[in-house]
């Protein structure tokens, strides 16, 4: 695992997306996997730019999300369809059928996680998968407690996720969501982590520590990948020193 220490938060974005923009470039048909979260947000508004800029085009790519919401039989909550939609999605040449993500409205969300996990099966290996991290260490909405080789499914929202995800309206929010699981996730050729703030020091700082997968640290799923890199600011990394860093790869500054 590489780990890089950018100057900021918005370096860090910078980072992300410059390497989603080379992939397009040097592979225009790449499979792409999407995270979301309030940290990827600077990484889509520069994606929207390159593509506004002429620097890459989403025609021939095939992206797929990580998680959504299960919604069934509730309308006010906004899916993460929705987000992707606002933040890239129509921004882009990306044709609709190219873009995956789990139906957050699906009638039977169980068959529909089966159905990610077939399409995912049916296009793999994703080129490059982005991911973001919980405060609790979740990738994805595997949350502490998942298998190693699990895969896309139903699972229940932690408490401290709808806290983050939701704050004041927590009590309102979705109770479950459909994730591509730590198997599925593990199975992509090259894996960006994006992680900024001093909220996700914990996180990162307990990843670190793990030379082998715990699972109270889901990220931790990580460590045995080959190809790896760990997009920090300052203020995410600013725990690291102080604990051993026992992961092979290197530490850097961008
Ligand atoms: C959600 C997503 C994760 C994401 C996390 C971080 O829980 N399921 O994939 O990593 O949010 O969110 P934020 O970037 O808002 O801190």
């Amino acid at each position: 695992m590489i780990v890089h220490v950018a100057l900021s938060p918005e370096t860090g974005a910078e980072y992300v997306a410059e390497a989603i923009t080379r992939q397009l470039q040097q592979k225009p048909n790449s499979i792409l996997g999407l995270a979301t979260g309030r940290t990827m947000e600077p990484v889509y508004e520069r994606l929207r730019y390159n593509y506004r800029t002429g620097r890459c085009s989403w025609r021939k790519a095939r992206t797929f999300n990580l998680d959504e919401y299960v919604l069934t039989g509730s309308g006010q909550h906004t899916s993460i369809f929705q987000f992707m939609q606002d933040q890239l999605i129509r921004h882009i040449d990306l044709p609709s059928e190219q873009f995956h993500i789990p139906n957050a409205h699906a009638e039977s969300p169980r068959k529909e996680a089966e159905a990610y996990e077939a399409l995912l099966d049916q296009h793999e290996p994703i080129d490059l998968q982005i991911l973001g991290i919980g405060t609790n260490g979740h990738i994805a909405f595997n949350e502490p407690g998942s298998a190693k080789d699990s895969r896309t499914r139903i699972v229940r929202l932690a408490e401290e996720t709808l806290t983050q995800n939701f704050g004041a309206t927590a009590s309102r929010a979705p109770r479950h969501a459909i994730t591509m699981g730590l198997g599925s996730i593990v199975r992509a050729r090259k894996i960006i982590l994006l992680a900024t703030g001093v909220s996700k020091q914990n996180a990162i700082t307990s990843l670190l520590q793990h030379s082998t997968f715990t699972p109270t640290s889901p990220a931790s799923a990580l460590v045995h990948h080959p190809n790896v890199e760990l997009i920090l600011d300052p203020a995410a990394a600013a725990g690291i020193a102080r604990h051993e860093h026992r992961q092979p790869g290197s530490a850097s500054t961008i």
